[in-house]
C-alpha cells in the first residue's frame, strides 16, 4: 500500500515538477571527470560542439590531449569517422563530432578503445519522421505535444524556451547519428508550405543544422490548389510543375540545406495523382524535379491500400511494381517494415530487393503505436533486427532487406532510413523511461545496421542507468560488477524478451490487427460494425469461424506468397514448412490442426496467450529486484507501467481467447496457469 501511495505521488508530481528540456539528459548523463586539451586547426559551429561535448564529458585520463583531425582517408566513408585512444579522424566536421560522441560513449560504458576503430554510416540518410500536427498535438503520439508545433495566438513566434528544447534534441540525435528530421505529419496540411510556416522551419534548421541534422517536410499533394489558389494539382499540368518549382526555391532561399519532401499520397484519404489519372510515378517526379536543383529528394511512401482489394497485404507492390525504373533518381520509395501496418510481427514487406531500379527505403515505427504505446516496455531493435536480416533472395541468398537498402547491393543514388518519431515534450521525452532506448536503437541501427540488439540494449542501459560519481553518492557507491550481475544483467533480459512477449500476449501465430478501433491499444477481434470498411475491421485479418483461423494467403488463397522470391514463395505457401511466427498470416487452419510440438493450434494459441503474461509477470518480478539500483522516480514509474501492462496482458488473453472459443468450441487446457 505504502509503495502504491507513493508510485502515484511520483506519477503525479514528476510531470508537473520536469520538463523535457530541463533535467532529462536521455542517454547523455556522463559528466566530465577530469579536464581534457582539445587540439583542432579547424573551426566551425560543428567542431565547437563537438569540443564542448570533450570538455563537459570527458571520463579518459586526466590531462589527456585529443587531437581532432579532419583528413580524407579512403577507409572512411561520408560521415563516418576513425577513432583511436587520443584522437578522431573524419572527413567532416560532422564526421568528427559523431566520432567524438562514440569516443565519449566509450568510456562512459567502460568499453575502453585499444585499437584503432573505424566506423561508416550504414545509411547516408538516417531520419526521424514526426507526425506532429501545426496544432500542437502528435498522430499516434504518447508523449505530449509537439516540441517544434503550438496551437494559440503566437504559435509562430520563436522563444528561447523552443530553442533550448530544439537543442537539446539536436544534441540527442547527433550523439546516435540521425542527420534528418521530418518536422511535420504525413498526413500534411497545405499549411506548413506556406511563407509564415516556412520562416518557422527556417528557425528549428538553424538550431538543428550545426548538430547535421538536415530538415525535411511532409507535403500535401493538393497544396497547389489549396495555397496556390491553382485550380488542379494535376501533376502533369504545366502551372502546377512551376507551382512547385516556385516553393522549391522558396524554402531553399529560406533553407539552404533543406532535406525535402515527404509524400502520402493517395492513401488513407490523402490527395494525389491519382485523383487526376495520374501515377505515383508521375506525382513523385513533379517534385523531385522542383527539388533537384537545389539537392532535395522526395520520399515518397507506398502505404497505399484500398477498401476493395480482398488482400490488403498485396496491394502496395501490386501499385508500386510496375512503376518500377520510372521514378527520378532523386525519388526514394518508403516502405514500411512490413505489408500491413506496423503490427507486432509481420513478415517483411516484398517490395523490398524486388523494385530494382528504383531507390527503396524502409520506414519504422519508434513509437509504439500497435506495441502498448507509451505504457508496455517493449524494445524494439529484435523486431527491427528480425526485419533488417530478412532474406529477400531476391538476388540471390544473403540479399537480406538491410542489403537490399544499404546500396550493397542496389547502388541507389541515396541510401536512407525513417523512424516513426516517438518524441514528445512531456517528462523524459518518451512518455516511457524505456520508450528512449527505442530512440536510441533506432539511431544506431541506422548508423550500423550490423549491431546487435543486446549491444544496443547493453550500450543504452549502461549510458542510462549506470551510477555515476556526480549523482546519488549512495548509488555510486555500488562496485561495477555488482550493478552488472544485479542490474544490468537482468534488465538488458527483460528487455530483450520484451517484444517477445508483446507478440504472445497481444497477436502470436502470424495473428494481425486484432486491435480494438482507433486508437490501436487494447485487444478488439470482434470488431466489425457493419458501417465500416471490411478491411477496417478484424475479422478481415483472422478469419476465424468453426472451421478454423488464419487468412489464407496461399497459392488456393489471395495468393500474397507469389509477390515473395522463391524458395520463400514456396516456403511460405507451404504449411509444412512456414515458419510458425508467420502461420496464420499465409494460413487458414483448422483448429485442430497438429503443430511441430505436437500441440493442436488451439492450445498452442492458448499457451502463447499465457506465455506472454508470464513473461511480464516476470518482468514485474525482475524490475522489484533492482530497486536497490534505480533512482526511485524512475523505478516507480517503470513498477507502475509495468503493472498495467500486466494487466493489459491478461486483458489481452482472456479476451482473445474467450472471443476465439465461441469458434473453436475447445477447452483451455488446464495446465497452462503456472504455479505461481
Ligand atoms: C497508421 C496510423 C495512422 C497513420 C498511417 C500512416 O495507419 O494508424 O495514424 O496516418 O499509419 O502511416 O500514414
Amino acid at each position: 500500500m505504502k509503495n502504491q501511495i507513493i508510485s502515484l505521488l511520483v506519477l503525479i508530481c514528476v510531470p508537473l515538477l520536469l520538463h523535457a528540456e530541463d533535467g532529462h539528459n536521455l542517454w547523455l548523463r556522463g559528466k566530465s571527470t577530469a579536464s581534457v586539451n582539445v587540439v583542432c586547426s579547424k573551426h566551425s559551429a560543428t567542431i565547437d560542439i563537438a569540443e564542448q561535448e570533450l570538455h563537459q564529458e570527458w571520463q579518459g585520463k586526466a590531462n589527456a590531449t585529443v587531437v581532432l583531425t579532419i583528413k580524407p582517408n579512403k577507409f572512411i566513408k561520408g560521415d563516418g569517422y576513425m577513432l583511436s585512444d587520443d584522437g578522431v579522424q573524419a572527413n567532416t566536421d560532422l564526421g568528427i563530432l559523431y566520432g567524438v560522441f562514440a569516443l565519449l560513449r566509450h568510456q562512459q560504458t567502460g568499453n575502453p578503445i585499444r585499437d584503432v576503430i573505424i566506423s561508416n554510416p550504414s545509411y547516408e540518410r538516417r531520419i526521424l519522421d514526426h507526425w506532429d500536427n501545426l496544432d500542437g498535438t502528435i498522430e499516434r503520439g504518447y508523449a505530449g505535444r509537439s516540441i517544434f508545433w503550438h496551437d494559440g495566438k503566437d504559435s509562430l513566434a520563436v522563444t528561447e524556451k523552443d530553442k533550448k528544447l530544439w537543442q537539446a534534441y539536436a544534441r540527442a540525435n547527433a550523439s546516435i547519428g540521425i542527420n534528418g528530421a521530418v518536422l511535420d505529419n504525413v498526413n500534411a496540411s497545405p499549411l506548413i508550405l506556406t511563407t509564415a510556416y516556412l520562416n518557422r522551419v527556417k528557425a528549428i534548421a538553424a538550431v538543428l543544422r550545426p548538430y547535421g541534422i538536415r530538415t525535411y517536410l511532409s507535403v500535401n499533394f493538393a497544396s497547389p490548389i489549396v495555397i496556390g489558389g491553382l485550380k488542379t494539382a494535376d501533376p502533369l499540368n504545366p502551372e502546377v510543375q512551376k507551382w512547385w518549382k516556385d516553393k522549391a526555391r522558396e524554402i531553399y532561399g529560406l533553407i539552404p540545406d533543406f532535406g525535402g519532401f515527404l509524400v502520402k499520397a493517395n492513401s488513407e484519404g490523402q490527395p494525389g495523382p491519382q485523383n487526376y489519372g495520374r501515377t505515383h510515378a508521375d506525382g513523385a517526379n513533379v517534385m523531385a524535379d522542383a527539388l533537384r536543383p537545389f539537392g532535395g529528394i522526395v520520399m515518397w511512401r507506398a502505404f497505399v491500400y484500398s477498401a476493395n482489394d480482398k488482400d490488403r497485404a498485396k496491394q502496395a507492390y501490386s501499385e508500386f511494381m510496375p512503376l518500377d525504373g520510372k521514378f527520378r533518381d532523386n525519388v526514394i520509395i518508403q516502405v514500411k517494415n512490413g505489408p500491413i501496418d506496423f503490427q507486432p510481427r509481420e513478415p517483411f514487406s516484398p517490395l523490398f530487393g524486388a523494385m530494382k531500379q528504383t531507390s527503396v527505403m524502409s520506414e519504422l515505427e519508434i513509437t509504439q503505436e500497435y506495441l502498448g504505446q507509451a505504457i508496455h516496455l517493449v524494445f524494439l531493435a529484435p523486431m527491427w533486427k528480425e526485419f533488417l536480416k530478412s532474406d529477400t533472395y531476391q538476388e540471390g541468398k544473403g540479399s537480406t532487406v538491410a542489403r537490399c537498402t544499404d546500396g550493397t547491393i542496389f547502388s541507389q543514388k541515396y541510401t536512407a532510413i525513417a523512424g516513426v518519431s516517438n518524441i514528445g515534450s512531456d517528462t523524459n521525452w518518451c512518455g516511457h523511461p524505456f520508450a528512449q532506448a527505442n530512440w536510441y536503437a533506432f539511431g544506431r541501427l541506422a548508423w550500423n545496421d550490423q549491431l546487435s540488439s543486446d549491444q544496443i540494449a547493453d550500450e543504452w542501459l549502461k549510458l542510462t542507468f549506470m551510477p555515476t560519481a556526480s549523482e546519488d553518492k549512495t548509488k555510486s557507491t555500488v562496485l561495477p560488477i555488482v550493478w552488472d550481475i544485479k542490474f544490468l544483467k537482468p534488465v538488458k533480459q527483460m528487455m530483450l524478451e520484451s517484444r517477445e512477449a508483446a507478440v504472445n500476449y497481444m497477436m502470436p501465430l502470424g495473428l494481425h490487427c486484432l486491435f480494438a478501433p482507433e486508437n490501436h491499444y487494447g485487444p478488439g477481434p470482434w470488431w466489425a460494425p457493419k458501417y465500416v470498411r471490411k478491411d477496417w475491421t478484424a475479422p478481415y485479418y483472422h478469419q476465424a469461424d468453426t472451421a478454423g483461423i488464419g487468412f489464407d494467403r496461399t497459392e488456393n488463397g489471395s495468393d500474397a506468397v507469389s509477390q515473395y522470391h522463391e524458395p520463400l514463395r514456396s516456403l511460405f505457401n507451404d504449411v509444412n514448412t512456414c515458419p510458425e511466427i508467420y502461420l496464420l498470416w499465409f494460413h487458414h487452419l483448422p483448429w485442430t490442426y497438429k503443430l511441430k510440438s505436437g500441440r493442436t493450434l488451439w492450445d498452442a494459441l492458448c499457451y502463447h496467450y499465457q506465455e506472454g503474461l508470464d513473461q511480464v509477470r516476470e518482468f514485474q518480478k525482475t524490475w522489484d529486484r533492482v530497486q536497490p539500483y534505480v533512482d526511485s522516480e524512475r523505478f516507480y514509474v517503470v513498477q507502475s507501467k509495468l503493472r498495467q501492462q500486466c494487466e493489459n496482458a491478461q486483458v489481452w488473453k482472456d479476451a482473445c481467447l474467450l472471443y476465439f472459443q465461441q469458434f473453436s468450441r475447445m477447452p483451455i487446457p488446464y495446465d497452462i496457469e503456472r504455479p505461481v
